[in-house]
């Protein structure tokens, strides 16, 4: 019989993306995929290590499988990803039932270490060379290369799917973990790639979201000429049938004049641009080593909002970074309510063995502190959000219809009709009444109503009447 494989995701995208990968190569194994752990044989937890809390949910879930595998030996319990690279041998020290312990560096040699596992020879574990541990040719080595073929029964969207462009990063900002799991920064062939995205539109996808952690410094020097993101996306736009292209992550200091243009020109391309700016006081960017000033960074978004006025911005900050005070903190506030971001994802610092700020700088702002300046952070930007959706109203917007909204999923269909959620090119999500059978296409409708995090819209009337 089939093994029955669970995989449990938490962390960002390119997390999900390897589980996706994952998932394909171990059906490819002929493994058969459940969607929870009481029906699986198999279960493996593709984890996070960017903050404190991720990690704590997976010591938990692992915790409460100790039982499980006690009754069920032939159970097999694996830690893939960031954390499997950060905490190695000590997974096993704390959770002895673990069978397997993989790096995202390592992924590639999963079916052969879970064989190896079910053939009776005892935990297995892969991870890459610690960063200071070799030459960089040698560490890059050790971060093995994981794009294997794609293929839909994997994928969780049919209609959107997301292709890695580079791997690692090699920015170092004091408070961050990601240079040291996912090891250098490294850029994909652009042929490659380019291959990639035409096999994943083959199979129906419309939209390719580009990964990478720095995903605008991409530099493909293979062929002689550099090639940059800016030429990659002009080389995916012309892929016949695909209609949307995005990335993300952007490094502020990348945001290059090309890169804009080709938002600007390049057709497909989505005028959707993630570009955290983590703090808007320059001594707390300066201590994360952000390498820019907060006037630099708003001179990037005049930048951006000159040569693309219709694109939607969205950053990223962490709150209770070490030494900030409450006029650090106000600078902060003071960028998100200027720079009127379409959203911004705020976190509570927590402070990370193995950088630069886990080791030098005192974890200083009371927790209390950092939740105050969370709460604070997401009220500005949740009232800018809230007046963003609102202008939309009586407007009409292009979507990609994904399927189903959640309030779909579970109310089900009322009649010929259902809840159906989908997403306009800035990544704004809109639900409406319609029938499934309009799930991946593409189509306006007209916003009736809007909170901070939803547009509701309706079908136009020459829709409405076709169905
Ligand atoms: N504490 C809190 N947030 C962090 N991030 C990265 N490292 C940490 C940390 N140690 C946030 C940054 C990054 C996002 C993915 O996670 O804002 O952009
Ligand atoms: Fe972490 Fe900075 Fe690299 Fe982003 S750019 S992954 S925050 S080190």
């Amino acid at each position: 019989m089939a093994r029955r494989l669970y995989i449990e995701t938490v962390g960002c995208q390119m997390n999900v993306l390897d589980s996706e990968l994952v998932a394909a190569s171990l059906l490819g194994a002929g493994y058969e995929l459940v969607d929870s752990l009481a029906e699986a044989d198999t279960i493996l937890f593709n984890t996070c290590s960017v903050r404190q809390h991720a990690e704590d949910k997976i010591y938990s879930a692992l915790g409460r499988l100790r039982q499980a595998k006690e009754q069920q030996p032939r159970t097999v319990i694996g830690v893939l990803g960031c954390m499997a690279q950060k905490d190695q041998q000590r997974i096993f020290k704390r959770a002895p039932h673990v069978d397997l312990v993989v790096g995202p560096g390592q992924l590639h040699q999963l079916p052969q270490l879970l064989e190896r596992v079910l053939a009776g020879r005892g935990p297995q574990m892969e991870v890459s060379l610690d960063r200071k541990a070799g030459s960089r040719a040698e560490v890059q080595q050790s971060f093995g290369r994981y794009d294997p073929l794609r293929t839909s029964r994997a994928r969780p969207a049919r209609h959107q799917a997301m292709v890695r462009i580079m791997f690692g990063c090699d920015k170092f900002c004091t408070y961050c973990i990601v240079p040291s799991v996912r090891g250098p920064e490294q850029s994909r062939k652009a042929g490659e790639i380019v291959e990639e995205v035409r096999q994943l539109v083959d199979q129906g996808c419309l939209e390719i979201t580009l990964l990478g952690q720095t995903v605008n410094s991409y530099q493909d020097s293979s062929g002689g000429r550099t090639l940059r993101l800016s030429d990659l996306l002009a080389q995916l736009s012309v892929i016949d049938g695909l209609a949307r292209l995005k990335f993300v992550t952007n490094f502020p200091r990348h945001m290059t004049p090309d890169l804009l243009q080709a938002v600007r020109d390049v057709p497909k391309v989505s005028p959707y641009l993630h570009v955290p700016a983590q703090s808007g006081a320059n001594p707390v960017l300066q201590r994360m080593k952000r390498g820019y000033t907060v006037e630099e960074y708003r001179e990037m978004l005049d930048r951006i909002h000159a040569e693309i006025p219709q694109a939607a911005v969205t950053s990223d900050f962490i709150v209770g970074f070490c030494g900030e005070t409450e006029a650090d903190f106000q600078q902060t506030v003071a960028l998100v309510r200027q720079a009127r971001f379409k959203n911004s994802f705020i976190f509570k610092y927590s402070p990370r063995g193995g950088t630069v700020a886990g080791k030098l700088y005192a974890d200083d702002v009371p927790e209390e502190v950092k939740r105050r300046r969370n709460n604070e952070l997401l009220t500005v930007q949740n009232a800018i959000n809230l007046e963003l959706n609102q202008a939309l109203v009586g407007r009409q917007v292009e979507i990609l219809v994904e399927g189903p909204s959640k309030i779909g999923r579970k109310l089900g269909r009322q009649g010929e009709q259902i809840q159906l959620a989908g997403r306009t090119v800035c990544d704004r999500i809109v639900v409406f009444d319609g029938p499934l059978s309009l799930t991946g296409r593409i189509l306006r409708v007209e916003v009736r109503k809007a909170d901070d995090c939803t547009l509701f819209g309706q079908l136009p009337a020459p829709l409405v009447r076709l169905q």
